[in-house]
């Protein structure tokens, strides 16, 4: 399928929606806290977007039956919020995507509830690490594996698993569009990036080192094969000629 180039103005309307988003995130990054419950998270990211005439993209995609997708501990991606209070050293990834006029975002972030061991402290930062190292390579003249290598790379110095079957990819009017913008691969190999492009990087991590993962009888939650933490930290950016210009950023 063809790439679709957006033009600045498009780009302009994705910025909108991915502001609307960066804010959101900020207050639940000073905000999530022990005996919260993500369904609670849930209804508060949607109204916090209903008050900026925004609204989530996941709700109703192909059936998902909330705002955000709420992913606790082992659960690497695409949890169902729920009615647990959140407890001293969970983590848990809420992952958005708002629609404003149309344009649409995708950002998600892994959260420290309270204190964390050691080990979910270094999963999350790794992963977030791994984000960085991908956006940096989203340039111009690059190629879609350059992205994927650079974090496979720092998954395989950590010593931790890429979830393979997840990835990033393009957006824009639809919440994916091509290409896929995979977590592992080859530098040098994959679509060239060009000027306009609009791509998620969003690198998903486990403990164990093959990264393999479960789905949940609700067709939805992605669980880690070993019981293990799960992390995931998702950008939406343009390829410009100057460069990435990340859109889920305050
Ligand atoms: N942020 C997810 C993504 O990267 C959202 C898809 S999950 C669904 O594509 F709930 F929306 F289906
Ligand atoms: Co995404």
């Amino acid at each position: 399928m063809k790439i679709n180039l957006k033009s600045q103005s498009e780009i302009a309307m994705i910025r909108k929606a991915g502001m609307i988003l960066a804010e959101c995130h900020k207050e639940l990054a000073g905000n999530i806290s022990a005996g919260m419950t993500t369904l609670e998270i849930d209804r508060w990211v949607e109204a916090y977007l209903a008050g900026r005439q925004a609204t989530p993209e996941q709700k109703g995609y192909r059936g998902y039956p909330f705002a955000t997708c709420a992913s606790v501990n082992d659960v690497v991606c695409h949890g169902f919020p729920n009615d647990r209070p959140l407890e001293n050293g969970d983590i848990v990834t809420i992952d958005i995507v708002v629609n404003k006029n149309g344009w649409l975002a995708d950002s998600g972030w892994s959260y420290r509830i309270g204190k964390v061991s050691e080990e979910a402290d270094m999963l999350l930062t790794v992963t977030q690490r791994a984000l960085e190292a991908g956006i940096a390579q989203a340039v111009p003249g690059n190629r879609v594996g350059d992205i994927s290598s650079a974090i496979q790379k720092v998954a395989r110095t950590a010593g931790v698993g890429v979830v393979k079957p997840l990835i990033g990819h393009g957006i824009g009017r639809a919440m994916h569009e091509p290409p896929d913008v995979p977590n592992f691969g080859r530098a040098h190999t994959g679509p060239l990036l060009r000027e306009g492009m609009v791509i998620t990087i969003e690198p998903i991590f486990t403990f164990g080192d093959t990264g393999a993962v479960l789905w949940d009888d609700d067709g939805w939650t992605i669980r880690s094969a070993d019981g293990s933490l799960g992390a995931h930290y998702e950008h939406t950016l343009a390829i410009t000629k100057d460069g990435p210009l990340v859109l889920t950023t305050v």
